[in-house]
Order: structure tokens, then C-alpha cells, then sequence
């Protein structure tokens, strides 16, 4: 029986499939291979370029293979993308969603681990944000989100299809031996960019925004590397084996850092004296997001090993700098 990887050539979902692979799972990987790179997936895994909204190549996958459980990382997932062209948000993502349960209640698979995200929160009413706090999204991503978790809600009540959410923060680093790593075209994720500023590949980072509601006005976020990340999946997976009910779990690290204050880090990390400019605020940007991730903890038993950002940067450092144009240097 396999674990199918629904954007398995993408930064997490490539983690992920190395991780499973590791554990001598069997792994099938699906990427339309628009933002994914098929150098990233384990060569172990068997891999299909499909669109997860192109239903008869999916039945056809779902038909070759023998499907226990799903993964589905298969989303867009860049805020100020999402803002300008939010069509193409709940196209790929909420239809493909749809797509995706059509077919697995056609082919009776019923159990999906997805990765939802902490922008199903919007501007969090407390922080830590708590898994039954308010989800009221200020950007199309995050409202896309939920949406698929809504609807899958509503496939359990009608067909038994049993789900677990993980609502990421911001997920950073790469795997230690630096095999696989971030690559997106182009990046905008903060931990990268701040990396390529340290490479020489950019003159600065832009910080956006110095007057958010937050102690010295960058914006806070809370950064998980992607490994605890991926090992939490697993632990989904084994948790829905065990046949337990739908749930939702946040995934973060509940220690929040401004932008500012990940530069600062950056710079300790790889020893450069990273520079960094103010600019405006990117629309979308909430002020703060920082999980309590003590559910994860309690039911799962996710127990994250990297709990300080200079070590999740440094992880990434390894990749940026063997690395420094990403798949493109094999
Ligand atoms: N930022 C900068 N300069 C940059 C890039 C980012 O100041 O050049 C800032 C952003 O304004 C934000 C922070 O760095 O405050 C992190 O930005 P990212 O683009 O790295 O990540 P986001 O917080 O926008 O989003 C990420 C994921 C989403 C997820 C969210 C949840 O991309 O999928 O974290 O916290 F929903």
C-alpha cells in the first residue's frame, strides 16, 4: 500500500517524500511540476506529472497504484499572488480539492493529511493562536484554504472521508546533507531572500513595513523548519490509520520573530553582515502570527527538534550556499 504525495516535487511536499522514503514507505508523487521540480523528488518514489485538477489523469494514478492515504500539499501559496490574482487561488486550490475527493471516494481511499495554513486566521484575535480561535482570513490564500477545510469537513459528514489539517506558520530550512532545499521562481519567502542577500545574489533585503502592531513595527512570524514539519505529517498519517476522527493542528513553534529580528539572526547564522532596507507594506500581511502548538504536541506526540531560528537558517544557508541557483545547479 502507498502514500500518495500530491505536490511532492514542491519544498515541503519534497521533504516529505524523502521522509516517508526514509521510513521504507511506498510513495507515489503527483506534481503538475508548475512550481515543483522533479530533481527534488526521492528517486525511490514513483512520480506522475498531473494536474491535480485534471480528473481523468488522477483516476488513472489512482487506478495504476494501490492508494492508502493521501497527502495533498498541491496548493499555491504566495499571499500577494494570491491578492492580485485570487481567481487562480480558488481554481487550483479549492477546485482541486474538489477534484481530488471526488476521486478518492470513487476509489474508496479515505484518509487525507493537507496542509492548511495559519492565513485561515486572518489578524489572530490573541496570540498564541489556538486551533479553535476564529478563522477569518484577510487574504484569497488563506480564505482558499479554508474553504478546504470546510469542504472537507462536509466529505466526512456525507462519505467518511477522515482529514487532518495542519495549518502551518512559516516554514523554513532544508533537509541537514542539503540535497534538497527552497527553489521557488520567483522567491518571495523571507528566509531565502535574506539568504540571497547574503550570497550576493541580491544587494539587500527590502523589509516591508516598520508600523505594524508589533514591538519595534516589523512584522512577527513564527518559523517551524521543514523537517519537524514533514515528521508531523507522519505522524497524522499514523493517526488516521489508527482510525482515529477528523482533526486540525497548528504548526509552529510559539516564539514569534520580527523581520528585523531574522536578519539579525541571518547575520549570525552565516556571519555576513546581511543589508537591509525599509520599504512599504505588502498587501495581505496580518501582524502578527505565532502558533500554540500544544495540541500537535499532546495528540500527535510532535515533539519539533530545531527550537532556534540561527539553526533553522543555518539549514538553509547550507542549501543556498551549495546551491545558489537552486535545481537549476543540480
Ligand atoms: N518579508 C519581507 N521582505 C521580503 C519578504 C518577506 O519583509 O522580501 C516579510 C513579510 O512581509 C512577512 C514575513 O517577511 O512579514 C514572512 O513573509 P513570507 O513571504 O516569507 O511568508 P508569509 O508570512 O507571507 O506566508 C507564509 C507562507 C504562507 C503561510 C504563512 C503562514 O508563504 O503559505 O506563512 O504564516 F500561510
Amino acid at each position: 500500500m502507498s502514500v500518495l504525495v500530491l505536490g511532492g516535487a514542491g519544498y515541503i511536499g519534497s521533504h516529505m517524500v524523502k521522509r516517508l522514503v526514509q521510513n521504507n514507505q511506498d510513495v507515489v508523487v503527483v506534481d503538475s511540476l508548475v512550481t515543483g521540480h522533479r530533481q527534488a523528488v526521492d528517486p525511490k518514489a514513483t512520480f506522475y506529472q498531473v494536474d491535480i485538477r485534471d480528473k481523468d489523469a488522477l483516476r488513472e494514478v489512482f487506478q495504476k497504484e494501490n492508494i492508502e492515504q493521501v497527502v495533498h500539499f498541491a496548493a499555491f501559496s504566495i499571499v500577494p499572488e494570491s491578492v492580485a490574482n485570487p481567481l487562480k487561488y480558488f481554481d487550483n486550490n479549492t477546485s482541486g480539492m474538489i477534484t481530488l475527493l471526488e476521486v478518492m471516494k470513487e476509489f474508496d481511499v479515505k484518509q487525507i493529511v493537507f496542509s492548511s495554513t495559519a492565513a485561515t486566521y486572518g489578524n489572530p484575535v490573541h496570540i498564541p493562536i489556538k486551533e479553535t480561535d476564529p478563522q477569518q482570513p484577510i487574504n484569497p490564500y488563506g480564505e482558499s484554504k479554508l474553504m478546504m477545510e470546510k469542504i472537507m469537513d462536509w466529505a466526512d459528514q456525507a462519505d467518511g472521508i477522515k482529514w487532518v489539517a495542519l495549518r502551518y506558520f512559516n516554514v523554513a530550512g532544508a533537509i541537514e546533507d542539503g540535497s534538497i532545499g527552497e527553489d521557488h521562481n520567483p522567491e518571495t519567502h523571507l528566509v531565502p531572500i535574506i539568504l540571497q542577500a547574503a550570497n550576493g545574489q541580491r544587494d539587500h533585503i527590502e523589509m516591508f513595513g516598520d508600523d505594524y502592531n508589533t514591538p519595534d513595527g516589523f512584522n512577527v512570524r513564527d518559523y517551524v523548519h521543514v523537517i519537524d514539519l514533514a515528521d508531523a505529517h507522519i505522524l497524522a498519517l499514523k493517526y488516521l490509520a489508527e482510525g482515529n476522527d477528523s482533526n486540525q493542528f497548528n504548526l509552529g513553534s510559539a516564539t514569534g520573530f520580527s523581520v528585523k529580528e531574522m536578519v539579525e539572526a541571518a547575520r549570525k547564522a552565516t556571519g555576513v553582515d546581511i543589508k537591509a532596507q525599509v520599504g512599504p507594506r505588502r498587501p495581505g500581511d496580518p501582524d502578527i502570527l505565532v502558533a500554540n502548538s500544544d495540541k500537535a504536541r499532546d495528540v500527535l506526540g510532535w515533539k519539533p527538534n530545531y527550537d532556534n531560528v540561527e539553526d533553522i537558517i543555518k539549514t538553509a544557508w547550507n542549501w543556498t550556499e551549495s546551491h545558489p541557483n537552486g535545481y537549476n545547479d543540480k
